[in-house]
C-alpha cells in the first residue's frame, strides 16, 4: 500500500517521521533510483526506498484474512487442474497467502489466510489444538447412540479420534444438522467420522475457528481480522 515516504522511514525506525522530512528536502531519499519530494509516496512493499544510497529493509506488513469458501474453490494459491482457488477470491492483498488448514473442494465455510508463515503453522499445527466447529448435514436420523460414539472417538484408517462435542441441532425429513466440534484436523476427518458410524455428509460447512466466527459474512466474502485478534490468535 503507497504511504508518504516519511511514513514509511519512520516505520522502518530509521528516523523520526520529522528527520526522515529533513532528509527528502535535502535530497538524501529515492525512490527507484529517482530522488522524492515532500508529500511523495511509496509503496513499501513493492518500490525500493533508499537513504543516503543504501535501500531501506522494511517487513512486509503482517495480516489475516478471514473469509467464507463458497463450495466449488481449492483451498490453495494455484490449482494444476485450473479449478477456481481460495486466493482468487482475496486479490486486493499483496504477497504470497497461506491457507490456514485446508477445507474440502465440497465444504464451505470460516478458512483464515494469513502472509504469515509462522502463524498459519503454528495455527493448523495439531499440537495447538485450535477447537473447530462443523456444521454438517447429514442423511438419516442420528441416533443418541451414534452421537456418543461420535464424542467418544471412533477408529478411522489413521487411528482413533479424539473426543469431540457433538449435538443434532435440527432433524428435517430424511435428514439431520450436527454440530461437530474437533480440534484435530485430519484429512476430510467429519466426513470420515460420520461415514465410520454409518452416515453420509451431504453438506458441510465450518462455522467456527477457536473464538473466530462467520458472522455476517455470505460465502465469498472476507474482512480481515483486526490487530486484537490476531493477537488473541497468537494465543490460542
Ligand atoms: N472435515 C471434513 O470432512 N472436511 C473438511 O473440509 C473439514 C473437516
Amino acid at each position: 500500500m503507497k504511504q508518504r515516504v516519511q511514513k514509511v522511514i519512520a516505520n522502518a525506525g530509521l528516523a523520526s517521521r520529522r528527520q526522515a522530512e529533513k532528509w527528502i528536502e535535502e535530497g538524501r531519499v529515492r525512490v527507484n533510483g529517482q530522488p522524492v519530494s515532500l508529500g511523495d509516496s511509496a509503496d513499501p512493499d513493492t518500490d525500493r526506498i533508499e537513504v543516503n544510497g543504501k535501500p531501506i529493509l522494511v517487513e512486509p506488513e503482517k495480516y489475516c484474512i478471514l473469509l467464507h469458501k463458497p463450495v466449488g474453490y481449492v483451498t490453495t494459491a494455484r490449482d494444476p487442474q485450473g479449478r477456481p482457488v481460495v486466493v482468487d477470491l482475496v486479490k486486493n492483498f499483496p504477497g504470497r497467502l497461506y491457507p490456514v488448514g485446508r477445507l474440502d473442494l465440497n465444504t464451505s465455510g470460516l478458512l483464515l489466510l494469513t502472509n504469515d508463515g509462522e502463524l498459519a503453522h503454528h495455527l493448523a499445527h495439531p499440537r495447538h489444538g485450535v477447537e473447530k466447529t462443523y456444521l454438517a448435514r447429514v442423511r438419516g436420523a442420528v441416533s443418541p447412540r451414534t452421537v456418543q460414539q461420535l464424542e467418544a472417538g471412533v477408529i478411522l484408517d489413521d487411528g482413533l479420534t479424539a473426543p469431540a462435542r457433538v449435538e443434532v441441532t435440527r432433524q428435517q425429513g430424511t435428514h439431520s444438522w450436527v454440530k461437530v466440534t474437533i480440534h484435530e484436523g485430519r484429512n476430510r476427518q467429519v466426513r470420515r467420522m460420520f461415514e465410520a458410524v454409518g452416515h453420509v455428509v451431504s453438506r458441510l460447512q465450518r462455522i467456527q475457528f477457536g473464538f473466530l466466527t462467520l458472522e455476517n459474512l455470505g460465502p465469498g466474502q472476507h474482512r480481515r481480522l483486526t490487530k486484537e485478534e490476531v493477537e488473541r490468535l497468537k494465543q490460542l
